[in-house]
């Protein structure tokens, strides 16, 4: 199985799991990516129990509108049932690095607001640490240099993706070379900077559940909290 085929295999899975544990009505967190776009595409068989999609980027909306899902703004909508989204890397404490795809910030925010999150990702994702995915950092566009300055000062080399603004008209930094041996730490560290909006270590917002895709089929993989 190639690794397209994979993704579209864990988006599937991802709808079966969602379908199973909530049985009623849903109302979803949708993230950002390749994988977040397999589920999109698969999530159409639940339209009529789907009262509410909240996307985490302005291109994950386009697709749940081109699926004529649900789309709601997360103001109108309270908490969510269950975040679904992909990762760059991800441990076996499903603490991941995200934001490859720039949508870091409204991804912690969807995330935050569900009651779980369940990561889709195909084996290449799983790591035994964190770290080797240089990590993206939002800022705010005129504390650039100085978050980079301070970032640098940690240890890290960080490099700004220049052809990138996000979805909040903001641009990131992509930090190599930070030693990632204290996750939720270094997370917390980093977003106590000014002018960092987000940064892309997902560890006080560690995912409830993997889906792991690989040739052979799909793992599962529970963290020690509980998913609903
Ligand atoms: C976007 C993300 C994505 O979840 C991450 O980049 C994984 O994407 P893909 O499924 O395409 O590999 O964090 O900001």
């Amino acid at each position: 199985m190639n690794l397209q085929a994979q993704k579209e295999k864990v988006g599937e899975a991802a709808v079966e799991f969602v379908a199973s544990l909530y049985p009623d009505r849903l109302k979803l967190g949708i993230g950002t990516g390749s994988t977040a776009e397999c589920f999109i595409r698969s999530l159409t068989v639940l339209k009529d129990r789907i009262d509410a999609t909240v996307p985490s980027s302005v291109r994950s909306e386009a697709l749940l509108r081109e699926m004529d899902l649900p789309v709601m703004d997360l103001n109108a909508v309270g908490s969510l049932d269950v975040y679904i989204d992909g990762a760059d890397e991800i441990n076996a404490e499903l603490e991941m690095v995200k934001g490859g795809g720039a949508a870091l910030t409204r991804e912690k925010i969807v995330a935050a607001a569900s009651n779980a999150f369940v990561c889709i990702a195909d084996e290449t994702k799983l790591v035994d640490k964190l770290g080797s995915f240089p990590i993206p950092i939002e800022v705010i566009p005129i504390a650039r240099s100085m978050v980079a300055r301070e970032l640098v000062v940690m240890g890290g080399q960080p490099v700004w993706r220049e052809d990138t603004t996000t979805d909040n008209g903001n641009w990131i930094l992509d930090v190599h070379g930070l030693p990632v041996s204290e996750p939720l730490g270094l997370e917390q560290r980093i977003e106590l900077i000014p002018g960092v909006v987000c940064c892309g270590i997902f560890a006080r917002n560690a995912a409830n559940l993997a889906l792991i895709a690989s040739a052979t089929g799909i793992q599962r993989l529970e963290a020690s909290r509980d998913i609903v």
